[in-house]
């Protein structure tokens, strides 16, 4: 595929941002997050694409939908992360790699929360970076792009 799009997707919750427990999530927005994501892509050459839901069977849409449109996605599935196996099946359905995100460290937090089922079928897990783990995650993709190996 000869494009250099990505899609960002954040789970339920995540519109809270800013406003949400933020001595875990910090004090800045997903508006906040958007600009700094497309800030970062242009650096990087991509082109982004953003969606939020807080509802599980919008979200296994989303992921069925990017295959042929997109290079990777971004995915932060908040709590479904832990107990999704449905957005799990989904992300195993399609030939788009999916990089899993978190913006706290959920390995430090409560015991459900140190549990992903969606992490097998991930080419990978970034958490407790907060918005730099979705950077990351776009710098990982780009660095693939550039050895063409995805
Ligand atoms: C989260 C961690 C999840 O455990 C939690 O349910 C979220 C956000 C994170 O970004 O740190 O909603 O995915």
């Amino acid at each position: 595929m000869n494009n250099r799009n990505f899609l960002v997707i954040n789970g339920p919750n995540l519109n809270r941002l800013g406003k949400r427990e933020p001595g875990i999530y910090g004090a800045q927005t997903m508006e906040d997050l958007q600009t700094e994501l497309v800030l970062f892509s242009k650096e990087l050459l991509l082109d982004l694409s953003f969606e939020q839901s807080n509802n599980e069977g919008d979200l296994i849409d989303l992921i069925h939908g990017a295959e042929n449109k997109f290079r990777g996605i971004v995915l932060n599935a908040g709590a479904y992360t832990h107990y999704s196996y449905a957005i799990r099946d989904a992300i195993a359905s399609v030939d788009v790699p999916v990089i899993e995100v978190h913006l706290s460290n959920v390995h430090a937090r409560e015991e459900f929360r140190q549990k992903s089922v969606i992490a097998p079928v991930t080419i990978g897990q970034i958490s407790g970076f907060g918005f730099d783990s979705y950077k990351l995650a776009l710098q990982v993709f780009h660095n693939q792009l550039k050895g063409d190996t995805l």
